[in-house]
C-alpha cells in the first residue's frame, strides 16, 4: 500500500489549490433529500458534489473538532452538498446511514468507521452502485482494498510508539506500574495505539498492571480510573488512548486525594485544547497529537475521485508531540 507523509501546511496548500483548480465539478444529479439539482448549485452555478458522511459520534473533543472541520469545508461555497449523520458510536447506525446515502445516489460516500471489521457487505453495495468511498480518520480491516478509494488519517501505531518511547526515556529504571485506558474496543486507534505503545515499552521495566476500555469518553475514563484506584494503591503511570479519558482520569485521581502529573504521571493522545491546557498546568505529562482537521483533505480527494483522477490510497497525516513547555508555547495559537 502506497504511503505518503504530508506536512500539514503542504496538505492545506495542495487542498486549496485543488479546490481552486477544480472549482465545482460536475456530478450525478443530487437526490431530492440532499438538495436536488436546482438547490445543489454553488455560487459558481455548477452542480455540487453530493457527499454522504457518516461520523462515529460526539464522544470526544477530538471528534467535535473533526466534525467541525468537515462541516466547515464541505460547504456549498466549496462545491459540496453534504449530508451528515452521527452514528452515536454504533456500527449498525453507520451501516444504516451508508445504505441510505447509497439509496439517495450520492456522488461520494465518506465515513470514519467506529470499529475495524464488518464493513465488506455495505462497501460491496456501494461498489455495485458505482459510488466511491473515502475513509477518514479510522481504517477498515478488509482483504479487499478495492472497496474504498483512499484512507486519510494519522498513523495510530506510530502515535502509540511515540508515547511509549517518551515513557521509556523518562521512566525506565524506576520500576513504574502502569494502567492503560483503552479507546473503543475493536476500533483502529485502540488496537493500533495499544500495539505501538506496547512495542515501545517492551524491554523496559514499565509494567502494565491493568488495561480496560474507557470508550474514548471522559465519563468512562473517569469511571475506569476510579476502579483502578480502588484496586491498586501503587499506580505510577496512566497511558490514556485519548485526552478525554486522560481528563477523566485526572478527576478520579484528584478525587482520591492525589496530584495528577506528580503522584501519578499521565500520557495521552490527541492534543485538543482541554488536554493541552492540562499539560500546560502540569496535570498531564506528555501528549502525542492526532490531527482532527481532515476536512480539506477529504474535499480534495472527493473532488479528484469525482473528476476521475487517480488518488493516493493512503494519506498519512503527520502528528507532533508536546511536553509541558511545548504546550505552553502552542496553546495561544491552537485551532482545536
Ligand atoms: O479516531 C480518533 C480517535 O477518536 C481520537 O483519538 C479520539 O479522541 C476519538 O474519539
Amino acid at each position: 500500500m502506497a504511503r505518503k507523509m504530508w506536512m500539514r501546511g503542504t496538505i492545506a496548500a495542495v487542498s486549496a489549490a485543488a479546490m481552486l483548480a477544480l472549482g465545482a465539478c460536475s456530478s450525478e444529479p443530487a437526490s431530492e433529500e440532499s438538495g436536488g439539482s436546482e438547490s445543489a448549485e454553488g455560487s459558481g452555478g455548477d452542480e455540487l458534489i453530493s457527499i454522504g458522511f457518516s461520523q462515529v459520534g460526539a464522544e470526544s473533543g477530538w471528534r467535535a473538532a473533526n466534525t467541525q472541520s468537515i462541516q466547515d469545508t464541505l460547504t456549498e461555497e466549496n462545491g459540496f452538498d453534504l449530508s451528515f449523520s452521527d452514528a452515536q458510536q454504533k456500527q449498525e447506525n453507520q451501516i444504516q446511514a451508508l445504505r441510505s446515502y447509497i439509496q439517495q445516489g450520492v456522488d461520494v460516500l465518506a465515513f470514519s468507521p467506529v470499529v475495524e471489521t464488518g464493513w465488506d457487505a455495505v462497501l460491496e453495495e456501494a461498489k455495485s452502485a458505482g459510488i466511491p468511498v473515502i475513509l477518514t480518520d479510522r481504517a477498515v480491516d478488509s482483504e479487499d482494498d478495492t472497496l474504498y478509494e483512499s484512507f486519510i488519517g494519522s498513523d495510530f501505531v506510530l502515535e502509540g510508539e511515540m508515547a511509549g518511547e517518551w515513557a521509556v526515556e523518562q521512566y525506565d529504571g524506576e520500576g513504574y506500574k502502569m494502567v492503560e485506558l483503552q479507546g473503543t474496543t475493536g476500533s483502529a486507534p485502540a488496537i493500533d495505539r495499544k500495539e505501538g505503545f506496547g512495542t515501545a515499552i517492551s524491554g523496559s521495566d514499565i509494567e502494565v498492571i491493568d488495561s480496560q476500555t474507557g470508550n474514548f469518553t471522559r465519563t468512562e475514563g473517569k469511571q475506569v480510573m476510579e476502579g483502578f484506584l480502588q484496586k491498586y494503591d501503587d499506580i505510577d503511570l496512566v497511558f490514556a488512548h485519548n485526552d478525554d479519558m486522560g481528563l477523566g482520569a485526572i478527576e478520579a485521581i484528584e478525587a482520591a486525594g492525589m496530584t495528577p502529573g506528580e503522584d501519578i504521571k499521565i500520557i495521552t493522545i490527541d492534543a485538543v485544547k482541554d488536554g493541552m491546557q492540562a499539560l500546560a498546568d502540569g496535570k498531564i505529562n506528555y501528549i502525542v497529537e492526532c490531527n482532527p482537521l481532515l476536512g480539506p483533505d477529504l474535499a480534495e480527494i472527493a473532488q479528484k475521485v469525482v473528476a476521475g483522477e487517480e488518488v493516493e490510497k493512503r494519506i498519512v497525516v503527520e502528528d507532533l508531540a508536546f511536553d509541558q513547555e511545548a504546550a505552553v508555547e502552542a496553546l495561544p495559537d491552537r485551532q482545536y
